[in-house]
């Protein structure tokens, strides 16, 4: 009660104040060279599990981004057979602050400053109301727990109300990715597909030569006919 309490000010605080350092740069070697397996890491998941559509124009839609430190990745997956797309990342909290005052917004501009045609929004999935050839959702709050604990006011949950409108916003043929952390997220993630009648494929769990994550990671492939 007293949690949800402060964290519907500090959000409101947040989103009323967009305060911030500006410019962010990494110079920390070790992250930088792990933020390169981590790119790795999702594109070779998005290269392991999407089709690819050869089709011009491509519009992708990457689900609650943080600071997209894994933007290039995405762009460095779908830059590989298209070369017109336009690549959009959506996050709710884009405003939160790191404790070395720049936020996430601006950590996100340094990782999308040299790629062409990708846009970092700080808005609300549920906002969103353009169709998207891809989407990819990486690590969706499917437990009131994780959204909690992450400093969301819980009238953000609605786990069901925002996987049918992400499902809504495929275009004809549009395919979309969901991975989740650990079984039992996996298992309520695939609970609401059922529950919601999306047909979808359970891809298990998750692999790739470039990086590991500690908690292990289960993935979901929607396509919209
Ligand atoms: C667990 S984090 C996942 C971050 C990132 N995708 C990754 O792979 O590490 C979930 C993110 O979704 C964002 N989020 C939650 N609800 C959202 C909404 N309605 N619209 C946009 N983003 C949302 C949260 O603020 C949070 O940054």
């Amino acid at each position: 009660m007293f949690t949800d309490f402060k964290n519907t000010i500090d959000f409101f605080i947040r989103n009323k104040t967009k305060f911030s350092r500006k410019n962010f740069v990494e110079k920390d070697k070790n992250l930088i060279e792990r933020n390169i397996r981590e790119n790795d890491y999702y594109r070779d998941v998005l290269e392991q599990f999407f089709k690819k559509n050869l089709k011009q124009n491509l519009k992708i839609l990457d689900i609650g981004s943080k600071n997209w430190f894994y933007a290039k990745g995405e762009f460095d997956f779908f830059n590989s057979f298209s070369s017109n797309f336009l690549l959009k990342g959506v996050e709710l909290d884009a405003h939160r602050l790191y404790s070395n005052f720049y936020s996430r917004y601006e950590v996100a501009k340094y990782h999308i400053k040299n790629l062409k045609n990708v846009e970092y929004l700080a808005d609300n999935l549920l906002n969103i109301e353009e169709k998207f050839d891809y989407i990819t959702w990486f690590l969706p709050f499917i437990t009131l727990k994780p959204l909690v604990f992450w400093g969301l006011p819980k009238k953000f949950f609605k786990p069901e109300k925002m996987l049918l409108h992400a499902y809504n916003l495929l275009s004809k043929n549009g395919q979309m990715l969901i991975i989740n952390q650990g079984e039992k997220e996996a298992q309520i993630q695939k609970e609401l597909l059922e529950k919601l009648g999306i047909k979808f494929l359970e891809l298990g769990k998750i692999e790739s030569e470039f990086f590991e994550y500690k908690n292990e990671r289960f993935g979901f492939l929607i396509k919209q006919k």
